[in-house]
């Protein structure tokens, strides 16, 4: 598939695997000989690793949704710029845990910001920026969460079963409005298994 950069997000709630499922997925393109820039959001870049610390925090459970938005956004902005721009520029696979569909999911249907809202802060937060393929990993809210806390909750982990629900649901209306970008890849089964669902899913993008 030539040296062109490609842009793959992996999504789902807390505990879906995303992470395992998303180093696997880089050792497959690197044995291809392909540079892989593994990322996450919040994070990955000084000032929005910064910031993650800042979202995750237990102990500030005193933040408004308003806020909490924004600074998913900012923290997103500084790591397009500094990252995966240019990574893509330069031919690199770009292998990110969650991206603007997490907002959706949390902010959105979790948090009850409208979706024109989300909308526009995430064309900020993106700057402009789309992933080719979006992987959601589908897990019932009740078996996520008992892996995600199982070594102790974050600030979003500690919002319960109804909010996993509500962020699992939102995930799979999105996939269902972009039918095209975001393929759905149940989780449940060994990582072996569930790899190999993942490589069919982006058949289209990737042969490995
Ligand atoms: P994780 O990196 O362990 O998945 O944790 C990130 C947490 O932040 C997770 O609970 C989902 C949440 N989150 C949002 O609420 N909105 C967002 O836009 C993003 C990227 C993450």
């Amino acid at each position: 598939m030539g040296n062109e950069g490609l842009f793959i997000t992996l999504e789902g709630v807390d505990g879906c695997g995303k992470s395992t499922q998303g180093a696997l997925l880089a050792s497959a393109f690197e044995t291809q000989g392909r540079e892989v820039v593994r990322l996450r959001d919040p994070g990955s870049a000084r000032l929005s690793e910064k910031l993650r610390l800042m979202l995750l925090d237990p102990g500030n459970d005193d933040m408004c949704d308003e806020c909490e938005l924004l600074l998913y956004e900012a923290a997103r902005a500084q790591m397009v710029r500094e990252l995966v721009e240019p990574a893509l520029a330069r031919g690199a696979v770009v292998v990110c845990d969650r991206f603007y569909d997490s907002t959706f999911a949390y902010q959105a249907t979790g948090r009850g910001l409208s979706a024109e809202t989300v909308a526009a802060a995430n064309r900020i937060g993106s700057c402009g920026v789309d992933p080719d393929a979006t992987l959601v990993f589908d897990l019932a809210a009740e078996e996520a969460l008992a892996r995600a806390t199982h070594e102790g909750a974050d600030r979003l982990e500690g919002e319960g079963m109804r909010f996993q629900r509500r962020v699992r649901d939102g995930y799979i209306q999105f996939a269902k409005d972009n039918p095209t970008r975001v393929r759905v890849v149940d989780a449940v089964g060994t990582v072996e298994v569930v790899h190999a669902r993942v490589v069919t899913a982006l058949a289209d993008v990737a042969t490995f």
